[in-house]
């Protein structure tokens, strides 16, 4: 298995181009189930998640062409078009590797009026049901029904009528099953308390660009006009927040300055804000936008929240962050109930670091030293892999296929800034 081998203690310096955002990309691939017609995702960033997301739909029937590019460009150009529907089940191989999967639902039971997906499963980093996906769909009338491992949704005759979505949490992958499938739905939908991340409102963009009536984009209400059908559409996924969110905490952990190309400023402002708060300064670049770091981290207290809060996919990067920090931090996490999972590695490598239940004190030291550690899921594994570049001494972090799931080409990114890093490959 690959392992990736850091040398730490440099000043990181210069420009990361940030690529299409993972997050994006697996709710706007079902997008192509939802019309007959090509649907072409531009700036689709190269990532295993959304390989695996190309299998399964290939699966369903849908065809897939990534048009030539050259091996130095980073994100690719894929045409997809689900002319005909050869099956209707998502199968458990699949899903198993990859959550989100689930995001099919939706989608195929509105376009087709059934779908049988395997369930997930659990994840490291909780348990992650999805019963306020399946709650949904049936507040636009589909019926489900839960059967060996397998759910199955049924639309009635003549498609789903819509109807009145009311989450009682957020949850940013229900909201986009539900989206999905209320564009197709026969009435008006309606659904309440959506989650408002910066990738549900790049998926209703791209609905609308393929003919769907979505009104309250970016906010709570979301007020769907279902067609009878929607039409082809070409669209550019959003730069990934959370790729450029876990570079700015490389700049500031190694002491650097890095200017992250075409970063989402405005989808980051809470990561922005919180960064400030620690003495780094975040300033307006050209290109995207420029992080520099100060002589000493400040502590901060931080709590994770759904958007427009501190995002939980930044969490372990800051705890990583604040492990050198001048002081205390306090890092509560209030998403998922076990996404704490770096924090024995991080103790490997000299950080001072207290879980009481969902929150975390971290007593900063002056320095991290280099160990071997083990990444445990794909934030956690970039958590250990910036520790490491902080770190003096030599760190080797195992199973970095979690990061392959969510970082396009880290090691050649980071090395172009300065890191003292590589992949090793051992058969
Ligand atoms: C999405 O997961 C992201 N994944 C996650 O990113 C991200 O951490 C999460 O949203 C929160 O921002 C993708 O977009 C592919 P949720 P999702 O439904 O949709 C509970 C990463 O690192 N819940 O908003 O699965 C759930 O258990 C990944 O890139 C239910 O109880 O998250 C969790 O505690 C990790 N029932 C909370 O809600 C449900 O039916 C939020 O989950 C659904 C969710």
């Amino acid at each position: 298995m690959d392992r990736i081998v850091i040398r730490g203690g440099r000043r990181l310096s210069g420009f990361v181009p940030i690529s299409g955002a993972k997050n994006a990309a697996l709710t706007l691939l079902p997008c192509a189930l939802l019309t007959d017609e090509p649907l072409t995702l531009r700036n689709l960033p190269r990532l295993a998640d959304v390989d695996s997301f190309g299998h399964l739909l290939n699966e369903l029937g849908v065809s897939t062409m990534v048009e030539g590019s050259r091996p130095e460009d980073f994100g690719r150009v894929m045409t997809l078009r689900a002319a005909e529907l050869t099956s209707l089940v998502a199968p458990y191989d699949i899903v198993r590797k990859m959550r989100a999967s689930i995001l099919v639902l939706g989608p195929l039971v509105a376009r087709a009026g059934s779908a049988t997906v395997s369930l997930p499963g659990g994840c490291a980093i909780g348990n992650r049901p999805i019963d306020l996906h399946l709650k949904a769909l049936e507040a636009l009338g589909a019926e489900i029904e839960l059967a060996a491992g397998y759910v199955k949704a049924t639309a009635p005759e003549g498609g789903l009528p819509g109807g009145h979505v009311i989450f009682p949490t957020v949850s940013v992958g229900a909201t986009e099953n539900a989206l999905m499938a209320a564009v197709l739905a026969r009435g008006t939908s309606i659904i309440d308390n959506a989650a408002r991340e910066p990738e549900i409102t790049d998926l209703a963009r791209c609905l609308v660009a393929m003919g769907a009536s979505i009104e309250g984009i970016g906010s709570e209400r979301l007020v769907i006009e279902g067609r009878q059908r929607l039409h082809g559409a070409t669209y550019q996924v959003m730069p990934d927040r959370i790729e450029a969110g876990s570079y700015a905490c490389a700049a500031a952990i190694t002491g650097g300055e890095l200017v992250l190309g075409g970063a989402p400023v405005a989808e980051m402002a809470a990561v922005f804000a919180q960064l400030a708060e620690a003495g780094v300064t975040v300033s307006e670049d050209a290109r995207g936008v420029r992080i520099a770091a100060p002589d000493r981290l400040r502590p901060l207290t931080v709590s994770t929240a759904p958007h427009p809060g501190f995002p939980t996919d930044m969490q372990a990067q800051f705890m990583a962050m604040l492990a050198i920090a001048d002081g205390t931090s306090v890092l509560t996490e209030t998403i998922f109930e076990n996404r704490y999972m770096h924090v024995p590695e991080l103790a490997r490598m000299g950080a001072d670091i207290q879980v009481r239940g969902r929150v975390v004190v971290v007593k900063g030291v002056d320095a991290l030293v280099g160990a071997p550690v083990m990444a445990t899921d794909l934030r956690a594994s970039m958590s250990l892999i910036l520790a490491g570049l902080a770190a003096g001494g030599q760190t080797e972090v195992a199973r970095i296929y979690h990061l392959d799931r969510g970082y396009e080409r880290l090691e050649e990114k980071l090395r172009a800034v300065g890191a003292d890093i590589e992949r090793i490959s051992n058969g």
